[in-house]
């Protein structure tokens, strides 16, 4: 009874979560809900739990929120958010999250060392920078490496520089998507944003070239006017297959 009630309660939060474009100036805000939903987004499911992701809150009390809102190309829901998450990919941080998954695993398996030891650490000490290590012509390399042993057996074939970075972008926006449903079950709407300028937004947080904006969330709490009308998605039947 307990999980049908729980279960149900998760549909309604997927099911009333809108993306919402004007948020309430007057009520007060929680911000340390905001901090709370970040914590519980890095429990999201991410490749080899390399957690390749960072997280910048902007709150309206701080001195670069009204400019990282112009730079949301000045949309109302960034305007009016009353904090701004900057969700970012830092794939260049893989050698110290390698590092830390490695040391982790040899905490873990003190005293009892076997194959699945070996093989965890090896996975990280060696396939990790095989397929993260950037050096000339590399990206190249690993995918000739995946085509001719994909002729013998299957393969993992998404190892191209572009790859890695799709993969890092995956788990990064999976985080994105905890924080939203963590928001929305706290009572407080979001608006995940691509449309800002990503230079001038690194350079305004001070971030590292390598480092990659994935989205910007707006939050707050919506107001009826905040949603652009009913919502719409296209048949389950143009999307939904079973074989
Ligand atoms: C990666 C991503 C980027 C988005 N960028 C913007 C944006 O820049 N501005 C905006 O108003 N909405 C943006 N949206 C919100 C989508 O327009 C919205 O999710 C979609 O229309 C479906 O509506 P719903 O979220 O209310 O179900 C973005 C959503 C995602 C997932």
């Amino acid at each position: 009874m307990t999980d049908f009630i729980q279960q149900t309660e998760f549909s309604e939060i997927i099911k009333t979560r809108r993306s919402v474009r004007v948020f309430d100036q007057k009520e007060k805000f929680n911000h340390q809900t905001v901090q709370e939903c970040l914590e519980l987004a890095t429990l999201a499911p991410n490749s080899s739990n390399l957690q390749l992701w960072e997280f910048y809150r902007v709150p309206e009390t701080s001195s670069l929120k009204t400019p990282l809102a112009e730079l949301c190309m000045k949309q109302s829901a960034a305007r009016t958010a009353r904090e701004l998450v900057v969700i970012v990919a830092r794939r260049d941080n893989w050698k110290k999250r390698a590092k830390s998954n490695y040391e982790n695993v040899k905490k873990a398996y003190k005293g009892k060392s076997g194959k699945k030891e070996k093989q965890v650490l090896s996975y990280y000490g060696k396939l990790i920078p095989r397929l993260y290590s950037k050096f000339p012509l590399w990206s190249l390399g690993k995918r000739l490496i995946a085509w001719s042993v994909g002729l013998k057996r299957p393969m993992v074939r998404e190892v191209s520089e572009t790859d890695v970075r799709i993969s890092v972008h995956k788990s990064v926006a999976l985080a994105a998507m905890t924080f939203m449903y963590a928001l929305k079950s706290r009572g407080y709407d979001t608006c995940p944003l691509e449309g800002f300028d990503s230079k001038r937004v690194k350079k305004l947080l001070e971030l590292p070239d390598s480092a990659e904006i994935s989205m910007i969330i707006a939050c707050g709490k919506g107001l009826p006017e905040g949603i652009y009308g009913e919502r719409f998605r296209v048949p389950s039947e143009e999307v939904i297959f079973e074989k």
